[in-house]
């Protein structure tokens, strides 16, 4: 064998070893959260569609006309020949929703973390980020050649402390979160993080990728991403913040100048489902409810969001808690290091509006049952 498969397959069975080897699976998805693998019907409890809306007739109907329209890719990066209109659209209705001067839509929402922290932040700056924060903020952080740092998941008095011995010292400073966790589904107390960002001059960038349409009470950070591709049902990634903030950043970060521009279906799609979201407020407090009578009914704290973490302990336990759950025809996907901590193998339950009030009693008493004792 050559050193490289060698490599591979010493790395492959150390994780196999760990439980942590990762396998794709074909899944099929439709509407009302149904889902299929391996030719059996289940209920998914593990998308990011929140609203339902990726499978709503005027989003899919949107993408439709955008294709045959405009074709199927964007043709060219954004600066060159890949600005097609419904972006423009698009970015001004997310900069409204956010109460912002201006957005940029990028690729996806990592494409979006790993160009805006760089270009705000490098060398002699410091970036400071709440442990739990997700991979592309951690991607993001590191590429921009600044210093980075980490608080206590939440925890102020840590953040407080962290700025207080570190601030000094340092040009520019960057504070990262994220309005919901996306493994764990709790709230980033933006109020007091915005404070302390003001008492050490330091920018916010808050990632809303599980909050848009869900959890949109609380402040706006001056620096607002997330995603259209969990509530808004699409794909692609954005930015709201001030108009000089996006002029900025057209000019300056890497992932939206050399990456071709998002297809014209995806940003149709994604308007439309902002559209949607706004004009129908019942269907956004839906996931909230149906968490909340999950985390009621197994005993668990109350939900703060649509992401609820039932946790497990050892990355195998959790798998075999996800095959037990596949068998009755949820679909639960469980949740290993290194995406969580050592340890907090988790299943993670993800709510949506298209859930029925009988789906979700129906696995909240599959799972009291599969971990009794
Ligand atoms: C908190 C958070 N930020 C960013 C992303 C990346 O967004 P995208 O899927 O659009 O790349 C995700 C998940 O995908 C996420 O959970």
């Amino acid at each position: 064998m050559n050193s490289l498969d060698a490599f591979a397959e010493q790395k492959l069975a150390a994780l196999e070893a760990g439980a942590l080897r990762r396998r794709l699976t074909t899944t099929g998805r439709g509407p009302d959260s149904a889902a299929t693998r391996g030719g059996r019907a289940m209920v998914s409890f593990s998308c990011n569609d929140y609203l339902g809306l990726s499978q709503h007739p005027r989003v899919i109907a949107a993408a439709q006309a955008a294709v045959a329209a405009h074709g199927a890719g964007a043709g060219g990066s954004r600066l060159v020949t890949g600005n097609h209109a419904i972006l423009g659209e698009l970015e001004t209705r997310l900069a409204a929703h956010k109460g912002k001067e201006a957005a940029m839509v990028f690729g996806s929402g990592y494409l979006a973390n790993l160009g805006i922290t760089p270009a705000l932040a490098g060398s002699g700056d410091l970036v400071l980020l709440d442990d739990l924060s997700h991979a592309c903020m951690w991607a993001g952080a590191r590429l921009s050649g600044a210093r980075v740092l980490t608080f206590r998941h939440n925890d102020m008095d840590d953040l407080r402390s962290v700025l207080a011995a570190n601030r000094a010292g340092h040009g520019r400073a960057l504070l990262l979160t994220e309005r919901i966790f996306s493994m764990d589904g709790d709230r980033a107390p933006m109020d007091d993080i915005l404070s302390i960002a003001r008492d050490f001059d330091a920018w916010t960038l808050v990632d809303d990728a599980h909050g848009l349409g869900v959890i949109e009470d609380g402040p706006r950070a001056p620096l607002e991403m997330g995603t259209l591709s969990k509530s808004l049902g699409s794909y692609g990634g954005y930015l709201c913040a001030s108009r000089a903030v996006i002029d900025l950043l057209t000019s300056r970060a890497r992932s939206f100048i050399y990456t071709t521009g998002l297809p014209p279906a995806s940003a149709a799609a994604a308007l439309e489902a902002l559209v949607i979201l706004e004009e129908e407020p019942d269907r956004c407090a839906r996931p909230l409810a149906l968490a909340r009578r999950f985390t009621a009914r197994l005993g668990l704290p109350e939900a703060e969001s649509a992401v609820v973490p039932v946790l497990v302990g050892e990355a195998q336990q959790a798998l075999d808690l996800s095959a037990q759950l596949e068998a009755e025809g949820f679909l639960v996907v469980a949740i290993r290091p290194p995406t969580v901590p050592a340890g907090t193998a988790r299943l993670r339950v993800a709510f949506s509006a298209a859930h029925s009030e009988s789906q979700v009693d129906a696995l909240s008493e599959a799972v009291a049952r599969l971990t009794a004792g």
